[in-house]
């Protein structure tokens, strides 16, 4: 898949080859905003969205439980600061289909008016279901997006944490509702491969979903500034790797980067985007924007990606406990 090729069906954006997450943005537990990391406020944020955007960067990603909906707060915010560039903007958020929500329609157009209001935004470019731990069928969820898609209230309909399996059978409900499905939003980098030995970045390209990487930097532990002898802050325990490992990977980034003048973040992104998927780094503050951005504009060649598939790790298969913690 080509890079310039990416665009959102159901979504009239320009193509899009690299997002900003906002998980951390008003998030406590996890990246420490208001806690261990001082340095990380509302103006570091505000910095990082405008690195991003002067970047060329349109797509931001965030959901209703990050932060118990600040995240979403923080971007309406930085949206009305300067409305004259909404329309570059593609945002994207997610609904938590908590088992409990047994009323899967009602939970849905409720939850999706509430994110809307939020963003502050007519409508949402992009609405994602956060996981496939519904109780309700993908019919009843089809459902409920095309009704939300109907109301006006998103653009286009994503899911994410959805096996092959899942997101074949939700394509073909959304399919029979006269709607594409645009995104599956998975964890992929090289601490995570498997969504290529399961087929899923595949089935991906063969129905014309668009796979968003997410943890794309290992959250964090890709960058070359976390080892063994300086494990993260926080709760970073996606795929469990002992550190050891991690910190092999890290050195073959910075081998590889030292060629292209480039950061072991920036060559971890790139491998992504050499595999037809977007990443979607989580940024705090102008620094990192400014980094992540400079994954564009080059490209790693095939030896380089070789060397790459070779060291990076296959990871966890089951993702579902991590939607509880919010991520
Ligand atoms: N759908 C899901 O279930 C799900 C799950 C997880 C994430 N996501 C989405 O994916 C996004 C990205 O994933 P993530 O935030 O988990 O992990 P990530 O993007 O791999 O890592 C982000 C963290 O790495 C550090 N960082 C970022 N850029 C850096 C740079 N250039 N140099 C040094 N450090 C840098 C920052 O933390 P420190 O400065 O504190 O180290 C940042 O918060 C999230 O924000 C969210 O939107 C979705």
């Amino acid at each position: 898949m080509s890079e310039d090729q990416i665009t959102f069906a159901g979504c009239p954006t320009p193509s899009i080859r690299l997002g900003v997450g906002t998980w951390a943005w008003g998030d406590k537990a996890t990246w420490g905003m208001g806690g261990y990391d001082a340095d990380f406020t509302e103006d570091t944020i505000r910095d990082a969205w405008e690195v991003s955007l002067d970047a060329g960067i349109s797509l931001f990603d965030t959901a209703e439980v990050y932060g118990g909906g600040r995240s979403e707060r923080i971007i309406g915010r930085l949206i009305a600061e300067d409305p004259t560039r909404r329309h570059q903007l593609v945002i994207a958020t997610k609904f938590m289909p908590s088992p409990w929500k047994l009323n899967v329609r009602t939970a849905l157009l409720s939850a999706a008016r509430a994110s809307r209001d939020r963003l502050g935004v007519e409508t949402i470019d992009l609405y994602q279901i956060h996981g496939p731990i519904s109780l309700r069928s993908h019919a009843a969820m089809a459902d409920a997006l095309a009704a939300a898609h109907q109301e006006g209230l998103i653009r286009a309909a994503g899911v994410s944490n959805y096996s092959n399996r899942e997101m074949g059978a939700i394509h073909s409900e959304l399919a029979a509702r006269g709607m594409a499905l645009a995104s599956n939003q998975i964890e992929y980098s090289l601490l995570r491969r498997r969504p290529e030995s399961t087929g899923l970045l595949a089935a991906c390209r063969r129905l014309g979903v668009v796979p968003l990487a997410y943890s794309p930097i290992g959250q964090g532990r890709l960058t070359g500034k976390y080892s063994v002898s300086n494990p993260p802050p926080g709760k970073r325990n996606f795929s469990g790797h002992p550190m050891e490992q991690v910190d092999r990977i890290v050195g073959e980034l910075q081998r590889i980067g030292e060629e292209h003048g480039r950061t072991p973040s920036q060559v971890a992104l790139n491998w992504i985007i050499a595999k037809g998927a977007v990443p979607i780094p989580g940024a705090k503050n102008a620094e990192q924007a400014t980094e992540n951005a400079g994954a564009l504009g080059w490209q790693l060649d095939g030896p380089e990606i070789a060397a790459l598939d070779q060291i990076g790790l296959e990871g966890q298969r089951k993702l579902q406990h991590r939607i509880w913690q919010h991520g």
